[in-house]
């Protein structure tokens, strides 16, 4: 989630962009740029690190001017690096473009660009915004800006600044954030509220496809016809602190509510309906994957129960056998690993130590090594052969939640295509995933619709000192995300058990009063688990089920039921964790802790 920043006004821009994106830090970033426009033209300065690399770079060699952009990285396309950092100009330096978002179709843009004459000099989708607006300019900035974006597909907001027009700053939003802050005879356009706070509390919120021009004549929006808007101002009334939590009391409920985004984003130019599966630049081919001798599938924590997910997916669609581990376990279990095997390592950071050593052990013994992670530019996505990205954008709370779910994303993107591949699956059901992935970002944000409910339950039983998770099947992996979530930010010990292993053991610990969640979305197996709710609250648990619309009948049997919506059984766990994070943010929350940074955990384990 890049930032972005612009002034248009009478003071030097440098130090108000540096000072607007230092508000934007809670983004996530590894890159930092600004670019001014001057007498002499456009001045850039940009790159990698913080932003006080760029601050000392700025110190030594300043850059003057009254109108510029700038802009924190959050590498997508491209590793972090001074090059892929932005602003991003045209080749004749008269364009300068900050941007935030993801061009879908930038390949196609860029070799059109090329083949026009144009040259690139960075990995990213960015640098065809510049080019673009060059190719259209005929004088006019805005108009060229509006021509560009009509070429291009995916979200943006975008800033940009033109030698030609050095009394204009023009920006435009689709699917990212973007807002204009009104000064006295100075405005500012930022990618949230925090950035300007300093300087004004005058804001426009810019709708999709809202063009806006800063200049001596003041603020003027447009549609995407030219027709100008005139819109209200909204007068910011709350603190720079929540603001950076965008109006959520803290980062993880923030990251909850981004989820059906983040699911949108990591299915983007993957799944296309009519088109085969893309796995960006994988090349993994029918005839690998029919000498592929086993499938490991390494990674810790939330990723791990993620990888749990992929075993299901995987095997049911493409036929292929997987093991699942703990990365930890793995590394010291001697495993077989040929010049046949395929290593899947799942990590949100990529920089875990025991799934990075997973990584390079298995290098070291021939094996292929697909990474599954968050972060371009981190250990893991650089020293893996392949790597496929969630687009989750940076996780700031210490629970992982948009990103474990981007991990299942993942993992249905890659069992789809190596069915594909292996044509373990038929055109029919091929096609119905495809749908019903496409109907999981809307079945998410209907799904967040129950934090009311949760939050009402965890008021009634946060002082409760045990909780258990039941399940089968993909059920039983989701149980144990939803275990480890409250486990590590409400303190209440719990475990999660299947289903069927209850009478093994697990039932002696149940008594009056225990709280049980029973998690029922797996219809082939929703049955089994009605009698082991049964049989819990027999011996006197308090249940609350979960389950998929229609499936009423657990009325009868658990205290008390929530509803998913209707979707493929294979697709159940994107929608079943989201309960489950609310409710352990719910107990979190009523006792007390601080929920993005619980006690002892770190976000990032990069020792062993
Ligand atoms: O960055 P990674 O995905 O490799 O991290 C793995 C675990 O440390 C992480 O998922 C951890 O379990 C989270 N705190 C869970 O919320």
């Amino acid at each position: 989630m890049c930032g972005i920043v612009g002034y248009f006004g009478y003071r030097d821009a440098a130090p108000l962009l540096i000072e607007g994106l230092s508000k934007l830090e809670y983004r996530g970033y590894d890159s930092a740029g600004v670019a001014v426009l001057n007498d002499k033209g456009i001045d850039v300065s940009k790159c990698k690190g913080r932003l006080a690399n760029l601050e000392a770079r700025l110190e030594s060699k300043p850059i003057e001017g009254h109108i510029g952009i700038g802009h924190t990285r959050w590498a997508t396309h491209g590793e972090p690096s001074d090059v892929n950092s932005h602003p991003h100009c045209d080749c004749d330096i008269t364009i300068s473009v900050v941007h935030n978002g993801i061009i879908e179709n930038y390949m196609k843009l860029r070799e059109w660009l090329t083949s026009k004459g144009y040259e690139f000099l960075s990995e990213t989708d960015t640098e065809v915004i510049p080019n673009l607006i060059d190719f259209y300019y005929e004088g006019n900035l805005l108009e060229a800006v509006m021509k560009s974006v009509s070429m291009m597909e995916g979200s943006y907001a975008i800033g940009v600044v033109c030698s030609k027009e050095p009394d204009k700053l023009v920006a435009v939003r689709k699917d990212s954030p973007l807002i204009v802050g009104l000064g006295e005879k100075e405005s500012f356009i930022a990618s949230d509220i925090p950035a300007v706070l300093n300087h004004t509390r005058d804001i426009y919120l810019l709708e999709d496809k809202e063009f806006v021009v800063l200049s001596s004549q003041g603020v003027n929006i447009f549609d995407e016809h030219g027709e100008e808007l005139h819109k209200e101002i909204y007068k910011v009334t709350w603190n720079a602190d929540a603001a950076e939590k965008g109006g959520y009391e803290d980062f993880m409920l923030k990251e909850i509510h981004e989820q059906p985004k983040a699911i949108k984003d990591t299915m983007t130019s993957r799944v296309i309906s009519k088109e085969e599966i893309s796995l960006d630049k994988i090349t993994i081919t029918k005839e690998y994957l029919d000498n592929v001798d086993r499938i490991y599938v390494v990674a810790c924590g939330t990723a791990y129960h993620a990888g749990l997910v992929g075993k299901y997916a995987i095997e049911k669609l493409a036929k292929l056998q997987v093991e699942v581990d703990v990365a930890s376990e793995f590394r010291y279990r001697d495993p077989i690993i040929t010049d046949r095997t395929l290593i899947i390592v799942v990590s949100q950071s990529g920089e875990t130590a025991d799934t990075l050593a997973v990584l390079r052990e298995g290098k070291k013994k021939g094996a292929r090594v697909l990474a599954i992670t968050n972060v371009v530019g981190s250990s893991v996505s650089r020293e893996a052969h392949d790597v496929l990205y969630t687009w989750a954008g940076p996780e700031i709370a210490v629970a992982s939640t948009k990103a474990y779910v981007t991990q299942l994303i993942a993992f249905y993107i890659v069992a789809l295509r190596f069915a594909e591949l292996k044509n373990t699956i038929s055109q029919e059901e091929l096609e119905l995933l495809k749908e019903e992935l496409y109907r999981l970002p809307a079945l998410a944000q209907e799904t967040l619709k129950h934090q009311d409910v949760l939050q009402r339950f965890a008021y009634n039983t946060y002082t409760e000192k045990d909780m258990y998770f039941l399940g089968r099947g993909m059920d039983y992996a989701v149980s144990l995300e939803g275990s480890l979530k409250l486990k590590e930010i409400s303190y209440i010990h719990s475990d999660a058990y299947a289903g069927g292993e209850l009478k093994h053991g697990p039932i002696a610990l149940i008594e009056k009063g225990t709280v049980v969640i029973a998690l029922v979305t797996q219809n082939t197996l929703l049955d089994k688990m009605v009698s082991n709710i049964k049989e819990v609250v027999t011996r006197g648990a308090k249940v609350m089920a979960i389950t998929l619309e229609g499936n009423d009948d657990i009325e009868k049997t658990a205290d008390s039921v929530l509803y998913l919506p209707k979707i493929h059984e294979l697709l159940t766990p994107v929608l079943a964790v989201i309960p489950l994070q609310l409710l352990a943010y719910y107990m979190a929350k009523q006792k007390g802790c601080d929920v993005d940074k619980p006690r002892n955990l770190a976000k990032s384990v990069t020792v062993e």
